[in-house]
């Protein structure tokens, strides 16, 4: 009989696993991976550049091979060109702010076992002042930025607007799906509700994108904002239902389907797990990171999401799954 080592396999990877995540976040911080997109190198040149010992240089890099996040040809480290447009600024879709946001958390991680034993994360109530809040602010901002641009493309392709609609984007954040949505669609006007110090961040990447004239901006709890009746054709409402508990998402689905014009369709977009709740893996591992982030937050199973929809009053309730372990769940308010 051949011995089955797999289960030592398993053990040793899972294990080791934030071996690999410290690496990436130490080429991060090197700026290692905008040094290769300007040019390949060896470990010796590499290290004068990022100012870094080349015998150590070369093991991270060797490691950063390993795990496919460069290249290496006749000694010389490169950048793959199909991670330079999420490894680097100038390649468009950079990533660098969520992958420092992953790094950011793991202090909270590192305190699961008491969160575990509590059930409420360890340090929520420290006073952060307001000039350090707005800095996470943006970080955090800048982090969702990253993901949500990847999803988005996918969203626009799969749930396309006839080009006239007008959509509400409760929670949104940086804007980046409405956003999409502007840029793919002259014709459509989007209302969009988050807090001040985001609305801040939003309005800068309207300007940008000369979007400015085509949304209107709310500021503050768009629990407490009152939407006209019956009027948009599409209302989403993307990675904020895992901020609250069962109890009061159900209130926010109802805010949603009053603003909603009859046939206009609801948009949740969260990291939904499937049947018993075990899959996949990054909604189980989601769950855990609100337990040590936040007072009340936790992922949900897709079936909860359609009970919540429809004890909403929302039918022709469906799923489709998104990039990045993201699900759309979309629900119709009756015409
Ligand atoms: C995880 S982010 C998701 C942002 C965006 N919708 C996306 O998917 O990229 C959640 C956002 O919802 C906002 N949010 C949550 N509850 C809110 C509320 N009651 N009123 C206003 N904004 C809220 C937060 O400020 C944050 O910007």
């Amino acid at each position: 009989m051949i011995n089955d080592f797999s289960p030592a396999r398993k053990i040793k990877e899972i294990s080791s696993a934030y071996w690999q995540s410290q690496v990436f976040f130490t080429a991060l911080r090197l700026n290692l991976f905008e040094v290769l997109a300007r040019k390949d190198g060896s470990a010796v040149e590499l290290a004068r550049e990022v100012q870094a010992d080349p015998d150590a240089l070369e093991r991270l890099l060797d490691s950063l091979t390993a795990l496919g996040l460069i290249g290496k040809s006749g000694g010389n480290y490169l950048l793959p060109p199909e991670m330079r447009p999420f490894l680097t600024v100038q390649g468009g879709r950079d990533m660098s702010a969520s992958i420092a946001h992953m790094e950011h958390l793991a202090a909270n991680w590192s305190r699961l076992e008491t969160s575990v034993r509590r059930g409420e994360p360890v340090s929520y109530d420290e006073e952060i002042p307001e000039a350090e809040l707005r800095v996470r602010t943006e970080k955090f901002m800048a982090a969702i930025e990253g993901y949500a641009a990847v999803v988005a493309e996918d969203l626009v392709r799969l749930f396309p607007l006839k080009g006239n609609e007008k959509i509400l984007d409760l929670g949104c954040g940086p804007g980046t799906y409405f956003r999409k949505y502007l840029n793919h669609y002259p014709g459509v006007h989007a209302a969009a509700a988050d807090v001040d110090d985001v609305m801040a961040i939003v309005e800068r990447h309207l300007q940008t994108e000369q979007l400015t004239g085509r949304a209107t901006l709310h500021r503050g709890d768009f629990r407490e904002i009152s939407f006209p009746d019956n009027q948009y054709d599409v209302v989403l409402l993307s990675n904020v239902m895992h901020i609250y508990p069962h109890e009061e998402v159900l209130p926010i689905f109802r805010q949603a389907r009053q603003a909603l014009r009859p046939g206009g369709s609801f948009l949740v977009n969260d990291f939904f797990t499937e049947e018993d709740g075990t899959r996949p893996l990054w909604g189980t591992l989601f769950s855990l990171n609100m337990l040590v982030n936040t007072v009340a937050g936790r992922n949900y199973r897709l079936q909860e999401g359609r009970a919540l929809l429809k004890e909403a009053g929302f039918t022709r309730i469906r799923s489709q799954p998104l990039p990045l372990d993201s699900t759309l769940l979309v629900g119709e308010k009756p015409a």
